[in-house]
């Protein structure tokens, strides 16, 4: 366990989801909740707290804003849910003023030294926003971005391929959203091409993509929202960046120059306590480098309309 404090905003079905994943993974020391709906937050420190005999991992405690001073890791997740009759872009707007609100509070708590990591969608647009206007120095804000949907398609490739998803290596990069770009070139089985995997098919690997794609949708018709997997995506990208892995992962940063200047968006990243270390440019084929150039276009529009209402 590292001796890390870890906050978490917002405590509901992801935040909580996030902090049992946290729990088991014993990822740091000391684990603070903060929701507007305190009793909420409290509820579900006081759950966790009832599972350490055997969890071991994490002291958990429910607290306001001022809780997360000291912290290493700043885990937003705090967000609004779509009303039936709202567009895409009214949730973004109300979601835009809520996470510069909780921008306000995490200034003024002191929670400066930590890294912050953005799991409220429209994920890749609050990183942006976070790493321009909270202040902290840019590469210390990281969004989960498309390591979900990357554990998605690892697991939905070894379901249809009949493959154990852990051996599988396979990259989602661009936005998380509609314009994620699955780097199909890259990916491997066992260190070798995928294409060469035992059981392979063209089309058994499209029908992963397109799950892959849809699988946010489908969760939300099924269930209301995403939980275990994100939660568990939360902790693979907040172990990396309190153990300082080498591995690069898929998260949302800020790029600043050349074709993905102005938007944030994942590309393969190492991570650290500092934050950012290292975006690296993985191989691409020409398809799928112009369709990442397509998706930074998508954001930068959306980012560009955001910014003009600050
Ligand atoms: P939820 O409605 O269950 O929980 C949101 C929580 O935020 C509520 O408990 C609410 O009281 C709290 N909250 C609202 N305003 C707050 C504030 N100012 N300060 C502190 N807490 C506040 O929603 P859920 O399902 O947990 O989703 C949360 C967000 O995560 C959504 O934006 C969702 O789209 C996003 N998400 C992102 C994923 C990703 O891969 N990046 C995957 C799945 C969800």
């Amino acid at each position: 366990m590292t001796g890390a404090k870890v906050t978490i905003v917002g405590a509901g079905r992801v935040g909580a989801s996030a902090a049992y994943a946290l729990q088991l993974g014993s990822t740091c020391r000391e684990l603070v909740l903060v929701d507007v709906a305190s009793d909420l937050a409290r509820g579900e420190a006081m759950d966790l707290m009832h599972g350490r005999a055997i969890a071991g991992g994490p002291c958990i405690a429910a607290g306001d804003y001022d809780a997360a001073r000291g912290s290493d890791l700043v885990i937003v997740t705090a967000g609004l849910r779509r009303r039936p009759d709202e567009s895409r872009l009214e949730l973004i707007e109300r979601n835009v003023t809520l996470f510069r609100t909780i921008i306000r509070e995490l200034k003024e708590a002191g929670a400066g030294d930590a890294v912050l990591l953005v799991v409220t969608n429209p994920v890749d647009v609050l990183t942006y926003l976070a790493a321009v206007e909270l202040g902290w120095p840019r590469e210390r804000t990281i969004g989960l971005g498309t390591a979900l949907d990357t554990l998605r398609f690892r697991s939905l490739l070894g379901e249809r391929l009949g493959l154990d998803p852990a051996r599988i290596d396979a990259l989602i990069i661009g936005e998380h959203g509609d314009s994620m770009v699955p780097l199909l070139s890259a990916a491997r089985y066992e260190g070798r091409p995928l294409a060469s995997a035992p059981g392979y098919s063209e089309q058994a690997v499209r029908e992963a993509v397109e799950a892959t794609r849809r699988a946010g949708a489908e969760v939300l018709r099924l269930k209301g929202g995403a939980g275990y997997a994100v939660g568990l995506a939360v902790r693979e990208v907040s172990a990396a960046i309190l153990n300082e892995a080498p591995a690069a992962l898929p998260v949302s940063t800020v790029h600043d120059a050349g074709e993905l200047a102005g938007v944030a968006l994942s590309l393969p990243t190492r991570v650290g306590r500092r934050g950012v270390k290292e975006v690296v440019r993985p191989q691409m084929a020409e398809g799928e480098h112009r369709a990442l150039i397509d998706s930074a276009e998508v954001l930068r529009k959306t980012i560009a309309r955001v910014m003009a209402s600050a």
